[in-house]
C-alpha cells in the first residue's frame, strides 16, 4: 500500500525507526512530588521516601516527571508565549540569528540525528557565556533576536530559574547514590549548560519522520518543559517498548544523561528517547541540558566502583565527546556519530 510522500526524502526514517501510529501510554514514567524538599538549597533534609523514588526512577526508567518544583507557572507561560512568537516570524527574521560553524548558538533548522534530518527548528542559548573560545573551538556567545521584544530577558530569567532546579536535582541524585550531595558540583564550575527551544511544525507524513530521532542526551541531566500537545517517546527498559510521556501541566520531565550513566557505572540509565510529530498540531518543548565543563574527564566514580564492580568505561573528555556529536548533528555524515558505548570496556 503506497502513501503519498509529501516531505523531503532527507526527513524519511528507515523503516525500522518509523514511529508506530499507536504508542502505549498505559504505564507512564514515574511522577515525583518535590514539595517535600525544603525551599532552601540544602537537599540533605530530603526524606528517605523521596530518595527511594528518585533512585528507582533513575535506575528503572532514566526518566521521571516532577511537580511542585519551584519554577513559577507564570514564567512557564511567558516562556511558551515568547517562544511561539519567535518561531511564528518569517524565515528571514529567524535566519538573522542562525548558527554557523564557529558559533553553534541561535537558530537552526537543519539538525540531523543519526544522519536523518529532524522535523524541527531550534534556538540554542548557553546559560553562561564565556569570553574565551571553548577548549573544542566554539564561540560561546549568545545570539539574541531583535524580535519578539523581551525574548532575551525572558529566557535569561527562565535559564536561571531552571538551572537552580537542575542543581537541586543533581544534588538529590548524588544523595540517592550515597554520595555527599555537592560531590559532583565541581564539574559544573564552568558548565556548558544549554537551553534549547524546540519547535515542531505539524507534518503531512507523521508516520515517516521524527521530530528528533532516537538518541540519548550526552550531559548529566535534562530538565524539559513540554506544552500540552505530547510527542516525547521514551524507550522502556523492561521491554524496549516506546512509551509516550503524558503532558502534565506545569510539570518538568527529567532525564538522566550519558554522563550520569558513566559516573554511576551503569546503575542509572541514560534512556533512549525520540519525538513523534503529528499532522494537526504544532508543539514546543524547552530542554535545559545540565552539562559539565568541557575540560571534564568523565569516568565511573571511585565511590561507586570496587573489585566486585569494576569500572565499565574508559575515561573520555566531555568537550571532545560533544564536539564529535555536534559535527554529526549539523550535517549528514556517512558514519554513525559517537556514543558512550564507544568507551565501554570489554568485561
Ligand atoms: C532533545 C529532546 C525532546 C522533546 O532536544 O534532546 O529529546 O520533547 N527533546 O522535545
Ligand atoms: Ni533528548
Amino acid at each position: 500500500m503506497g502513501q503519498t510522500v509529501l516531505v523531503d526524502q532527507a526527513f524519511v526514517q528507515p523503516q525500522e525507526h518509523r514511529p508506530k501510529t499507536v504508542v502505549s501510554d498505559a504505564d507512564d514514567i514515574p511522577l515525583i512530588d518535590l514539595s517535600l524538599l525544603s525551599s532552601d538549597s540544602d537537599v540533605t533534609s530530603a526524606p528517605e521516601t523521596l530518595l527511594a523514588q528518585v533512585e528507582a526512577a533513575c535506575r528503572d526508567w532514566g526518566f521521571f516527571q516532577v511537580i511542585n518544583h519551584g519554577v513559577s507557572p507564570e514564567l512557564l507561560r511567558k516562556a511558551e508565549a515568547t517562544q511561539r512568537e519567535f518561531f511564528a516570524l518569517p524565515d528571514e527574521e529567524n535566519r538573522k540569528v542562525r548558527q554557523d560553524e564557529q558559533n553553534a548558538l541561535g537558530y537552526y533548522e537543519a539538525e540531523h540525528t543519526k544522519n536523518v534530518r529532524d522535523w524541527k527548528e531550534v534556538f540554542d542559548i548557553i546559560a553562561h557565556e564565556q569570553d574565551e573560545i571553548d577548549v573544542v573551538g566554539l564561540v560561546l556567545k549568545n545570539k539574541w533576536p531583535q524580535v519578539p521584544l523581551g525574548f532575551r530577558e525572558t529566557f535569561e530569567e527562565y535559564a536561571k530559574s531552571v538551572e537552580k532546579l537542575a542543581f537541586r536535582l543533581l544534588e538529590l541524585i548524588a544523595l540517592s547514590l550515597n554520595l555527599p550531595p555537592k560531590k559532583l558540583n565541581i564539574f559544573f564550575e564552568k558548565a556548558n549548560s544549554l537551553l534549547r527551544l524546540n519547535y515542531y511544525q505539524p507534518c503531512p507524513n507523521p508516520d515517516l519522520v521524527l521530530g528528533v530521532g532516537r538518541h540519548r542526551d550526552p550531559g548529566a541531566l535534562t530538565v524539559l518543559y513540554q506544552d500540552s500537545t505530547g510527542g516525547l517517546d521514551v524507550k522502556r527498559q523492561s521491554d524496549g517498548e516506546w512509551i509516550r510521556v503524558k503532558p502534565i501541566s506545569n510539570a518538568f520531565i527529567i532525564n538522566v544523561g550519558d554522563t550520569f550513566q558513566v559516573w554511576s557505572n551503569d546503575k542509572y540509565t541514560s534512556a533512549e528517547h525520540r519525538v513523534s510529530v503529528n499532522s494537526e498540531k504544532d508543539r514546543i518543548s524547552i530542554p535545559f541540558f545540565l552539562q559539565p565543563a568541557s575540560c571534564t574527564n568523565v569516568r565511573p566514580l571511585e565511590e561507586l566502583t570496587d573489585e566486585k564492580n569494576p569500572a565499565k568505561y574508559n575515561e573520555y573528555s566531555y568537550g571532545e565527546f560533544i564536539r564529535a556529536r555536534k559535527d554529526g548533528n549539523l550535517k549528514k555524515l556517512e558514519v554513525q556519530n559517537i556514543q558512550i558505548d564507544h568507551f565501554k570496556r570489554a568485561q
